[in-house]
């Protein structure tokens, strides 16, 4: 069996290159944008921090809602909760805990690997890349990863993927 990361690479090289992703990555994204993506990541991260998460230092909520507001202040709004992840939140309701934790791994590692990059050029303060223990959680989350985990990180990312196509669709490129 393939090492988990080698297993999902592909979907990764994928969703790192969509152009949504790649326009945050080069600091070009406007606070619209930002805060639409802030309201995407606000309602996947719910959904899993009211399940439970592997380590306390892991949850994303708060500090999400606080660069959320940060953008708001400044008079910008955007459309809220997409149609895929609507979709995705309800389909991560669905899950046991134990095949939750694929998810775990992808969304929160996404932040604590890519998302040190991204923390330097998006327009907010960037405190959801902040982690008060980043090796305890990261460990919490190496501890019961499994190269099983494969089809449902994969799945995770087509969610991701979608995610990012449809976030292109209601950007407001200036
Ligand atoms: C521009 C976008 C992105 C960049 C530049 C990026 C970059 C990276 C880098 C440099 C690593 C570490 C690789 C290594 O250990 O050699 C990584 C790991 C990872 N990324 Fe991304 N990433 C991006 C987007 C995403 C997205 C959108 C997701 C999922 C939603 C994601 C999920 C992950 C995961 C789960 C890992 C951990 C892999 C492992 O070590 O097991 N990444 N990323």
């Amino acid at each position: 069996m393939l090492p988990l990361k080698e297993a999902t690479a592909a979907k990764h090289k994928i969703a790192e290159q969509m152009p949504f992703n790649q326009r945050m990555f080069r600091g070009e994204m406007n606070k619209h944008d930002y805060l639409l993506y802030l309201q995407q990541q606000l309602a996947v991260f719910s959904g899993m921090e009211e399940a439970g998460l592997p380590h306390p230092a892991l949850n994303r909520s708060d500090k999400v809602r606080q660069d959320i507001e940060e953008i708001e202040k400044t008079g910008v709004q955007a459309e809220g909760v997409l149609p895929v992840t609507k979709e995705y939140v309800e389909y991560l309701k669905g899950l046991s805990d134990e095949d939750r934790l694929p998810h775990v791994y992808l969304n929160y590692l996404a932040v604590m690997f890519g998302g040190q990059m991204m923390k330097k050029v998006v327009p907010s303060s960037g405190k959801m890349y902040e982690f008060d223990d980043m090796p305890g959680a990261m460990q919490a989350v190496r501890r019961v990863q499994k190269d099983e985990w494969a089809d449902e990180v994969n799945r995770g990312f087509d969610y991701s993927i979608k995610m990012f196509a449809e976030l292109e669709e209601h950007s407001k490129v200036s």
